[in-house]
């Protein structure tokens, strides 16, 4: 049988390797502040944040985490977002961003985000924002 020691031994080692630690590559969560700033430099030029601004170019994000994709009533999204079924979550969120137009093909939104320590931070920031 294993000791309490051997156990406890055993049981560190999963936790390290499932979260990356030593590595420094995995991250637990993103980071909100870095999400905003990026968020400044990326896709504000597109995108509200606030539910009752609406830009020229892209649907206001305020609540979008958890929203179904291509929910806002009155805002005319392309055809293949339109069709959408997703909900946006973490992890559809990443497949979006990484390559929006590999989910939704002649969408608008052209440039993705190809860093997965950015597109972290995005979805931080985009939980925060109600
Ligand atoms: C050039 C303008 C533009 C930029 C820059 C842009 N987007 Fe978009 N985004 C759009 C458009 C337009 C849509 C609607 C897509 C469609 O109709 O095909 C969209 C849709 C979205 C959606 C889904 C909204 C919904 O109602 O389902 C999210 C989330 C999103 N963008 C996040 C981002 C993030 C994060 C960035 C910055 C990294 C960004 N966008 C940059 C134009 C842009």
């Amino acid at each position: 049988m294993m000791g309490n020691r051997t156990m406890r031994i055993l049981f560190l080692a999963a936790i390290f390797a499932a979260f990356g630690f030593g590595g420094g590559t995995a991250r637990a969560e993103g980071d909100a502040t870095s999400g905003q700033k990026l968020f400044g430099q990326r896709c504000a030029f597109c995108h509200s944040i606030a539910a009752a601004e609406r830009k020229p170019l892209g649907p206001e994000l305020a609540g979008v985490f958890g929203r179904k994709a291509a929910s806002i009533a009155d805002y005319k999204y392309s055809p293949a977002f339109a069709a959408l079924t997703v909900t946006w979550d973490d992890k559809s969120l990443d497949e979006f961003l990484v390559a929006p137009a590999k989910l939704a093909p002649g969408t608008p939104m052209a440039i993705g985000v190809p860093q997965a320590a950015d597109r972290e931070d995005l979805i931080a920031y985009l939980k925060s924002v109600k």
